[in-house]
């Protein structure tokens, strides 16, 4: 008989889950009886998902943990993998996304960037992988963005991140292929959350926004929690090392 893969029977692990996009994946994912882990470390988000998440089915597990903090990240991750055993579905969300000027970074700054938005993920793809590649399943998606298809200023770390955790993917999806594993990319558009908050002229952005996508209305949270949802099904197996851009047709390739 074979493993049962639905969602009800999954334990996912979500970075940044406490965040704009993160939330309501992990309330989807509760919804559908998932039992998720969430590593944020945002104390007031953490509280509105607390109570967002009140009542659903599925099972919430927060961590609080600063994800730049190696030794700190890789301790939560044996400790809630001890508790209930190895996690089947991975999703790398978390992010920071400073703005300004390519030659206003220090090389602190530059680090503090790749520490968050991809070492986390490597971190949490080497401690999930083992018990993955022993059942024979699992699910990777990285969150990546548009903005690694150019036209941003201002945002080179960042972008330079979104574009290592492409290169992940593809890499990791061929080198875990043979095990059952999947690694997809999510490239979201503009999406009205906190990170929209890093443009000064919003007026000016939001009109941006509709002048480049091909779909005027601006995206909603169930569009990229729609995607994700179909990359860590058990319908999306023979789909691996993907990006999709999830934008309303802002960037086409
Ligand atoms: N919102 C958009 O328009 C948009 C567009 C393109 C890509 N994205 C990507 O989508 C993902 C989610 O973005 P969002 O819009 O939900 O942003 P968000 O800022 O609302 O959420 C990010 C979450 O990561 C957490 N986080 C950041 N640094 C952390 C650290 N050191 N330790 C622990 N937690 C930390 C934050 O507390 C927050 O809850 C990110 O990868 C982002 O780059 C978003």
């Amino acid at each position: 008989m074979s493993e049962d893969r639905t969602l009800s029977s999954r334990k996912v692990l979500i970075t940044g889950g406490a965040g704009g996009l993160g939330l309501p994946t992990v309330l989807a994912l509760l919804k559908n009886g998932a039992t998720v882990i969430v590593l944020d470390r945002d104390s007031a988000k953490i509280e509105e998902l607390k109570s967002a998440a009140n009542g659903l089915p599925g099972n919430l597990i927060i961590e609080s943990v600063d994800l730049s903090n190696s030794d700190e990240l890789k301790d939560v991750l044996l400790k809630v993998q001890s508790e209930i055993g190895g996690i089947d579905t991975l999703i790398n969300n978390a992010a920071i996304y400073p703005s300004k000027p390519f030659e206003e970074y220090s090389l602190e700054e530059y680090q503090l960037i790749q520490r968050i938005n991809v070492e986390s993920a490597v971190i949490c793809a080497q401690s999930v992988l083992p018990a993955m590649k022993e059942n024979r399943f699992g699910r990777i998606v990285n969150i990546s963005s548009i903005t690694f298809s150019g036209g941003w200023e201002n945002l080179s770390p960042y972008v330079a991140s979104k574009g290592a955790l492409i290169g992940l993917a593809r890499t990791w999806a061929r080198e875990f292929g043979a095990f059952g594993i999947t690694v997809n990319c999510v490239a979201p558009g503009a999406f009205p959350t906190d990170a929209e908050k890093i443009h000064p002229d919003i007026e000016g952005y939001t009109k941006r926004i509709y002048d480049h996508q091909a779909i005027k209305r601006r995206g909603n949270p169930s569009d990229i929690v729609n995607v994700i949802n179909f990359f860590i099904s058990q319908d999306s197996g023979f789909v691996t090392g993907q990006t999709l851009n999830v934008d309303g047709g802002w960037v086409m390739n």
